[in-house]
């Protein structure tokens, strides 16, 4: 049987909005946040700490951080790829890091600019330090589906990045498919491993929507007892590091099968919609949701 409830962690005003070309400016990601705060989500990836010379966008993290009615409860969570990251996610009140890490080598040259096995040890001082500071951890696997620079990425990496993300002492891993090329059985094959090492109640599906298999994946995964999923308002987002990647999943796709499911998520659809309106309609497009245009035109 399938999970009867699901927290869904809403990655838009991050991974969605990090490869926008155009500068969104914080009072829009700061607006953006507080609508999906009201819309009832538990966890909210409102920042990232990276270098402004490699993503741009996110420059104004501290400025969305400082600035967002937080809710109690809801966590707020930031990208931490180092300690200087890390330092700067602790001013600014970050109630989980992520460090993000990947199981192909080729990505993490590419992303992160180290080897999987520098990225870990770069990681060891962030988990440490939140650890002392009482923050959350998660640990974020991008390519675990498939590599844009070496394609195949065998099982054994996953499992081997999600063991060592769990002796990190990471609360929660995700287990990501960057580019969106994951189907089902491949999804089910993957996930049983990263099941293997790691407690199920903590792992994730981080899904792009590339390839249209992204609900399809995350039923794969709700068969085995996963209950944690990723998606983006309006379906925003790509990775800069990953060419032609579209973005997550859509949130309120996601969030009407889980209805038709009877999964319970806490989460209030038609504000999620009226988010991903106001989202799209400040980028000027048509928002990537099916789901959220079907239910807006009404
Ligand atoms: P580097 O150049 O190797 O780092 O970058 P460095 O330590 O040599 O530092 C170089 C410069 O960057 C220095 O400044 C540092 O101070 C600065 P300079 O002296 O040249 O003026 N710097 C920083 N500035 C701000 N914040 C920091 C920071 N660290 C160093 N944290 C680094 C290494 C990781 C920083 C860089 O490669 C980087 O920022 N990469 C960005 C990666 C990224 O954000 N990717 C997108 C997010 S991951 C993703 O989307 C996947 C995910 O969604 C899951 C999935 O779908 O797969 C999570
Ligand atoms: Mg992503």
């Amino acid at each position: 049987s399938l999970p009867k409830q699901v927290k869904i962690v809403e990655v838009g005003p991050r991974d969605g909005l990090q490869n926008e070309k155009e500068n969104v400016p914080a009072e829009i990601k700061i607006e953006l946040v507080n609508r999906l705060t009201s819309a009832g989500f538990q966890n909210i990836e409102a920042a990232a700490f990276v270098s402004p010379k490699w993503v741009p966008q996110m420059a104004t993290s501290a400025d969305v951080m400082a600035a967002i009615t937080r809710k109690p409860g809801v966590i707020y969570s930031a990208l931490t790829p180092n300690m200087v990251g890390f330092e700067a996610a602790l001013a600014a009140r970050a109630d989980e890091v992520v460090i993000f890490g990947s199981a192909s080598e080729a990505f993490s040259q590419k992303n992160i600019n180290c080897s999987i096995a520098e990225s870990i040890a770069r990681f060891e001082g962030v988990a440490k330090a939140a650890k002392e500071q009482g923050i959350r951890l998660r640990g974020s696997i991008s390519c675990a589906f498939g590599c844009p620079y070496q394609g195949d990425v065998p099982l054994d990496a996953v499992a081997d990045v999600v063991g060592r993300m769990r002796d990190l002492g990471c609360d929660e891993i995700d287990i990501a498919d960057t580019i969106g090329v994951a189907t089902p059985r491949k999804t089910q094959a993957v996930m049983e491993r990263a099941i293997g090492e790691f407690r199920v109640d903590g792992l994730s599906g981080h899904f792009h929507d590339t390839y249209g298999q992204a609900l399809a994946n995350i039923y794969a995964s709700l068969e085995l007892g996963i209950a944690i999923y990723h998606s983006s308002v309006s379906g925003l987002g790509g990775c800069p590091y990953a060419k032609g990647a579209t973005g997550n999943v859509a949130t309120e796709d996601v969030l009407y099968m889980m209805q038709g499911l009877g999964i319970d998520t806490g989460i209030d659809l038609d504000i999620v919609v009226d988010a991903g309106q106001f989202i799209s309609q400040f980028l000027n497009r048509k928002g990537a949701s099916r789901a959220g245009n079907a239910i807006a035109a009404k």
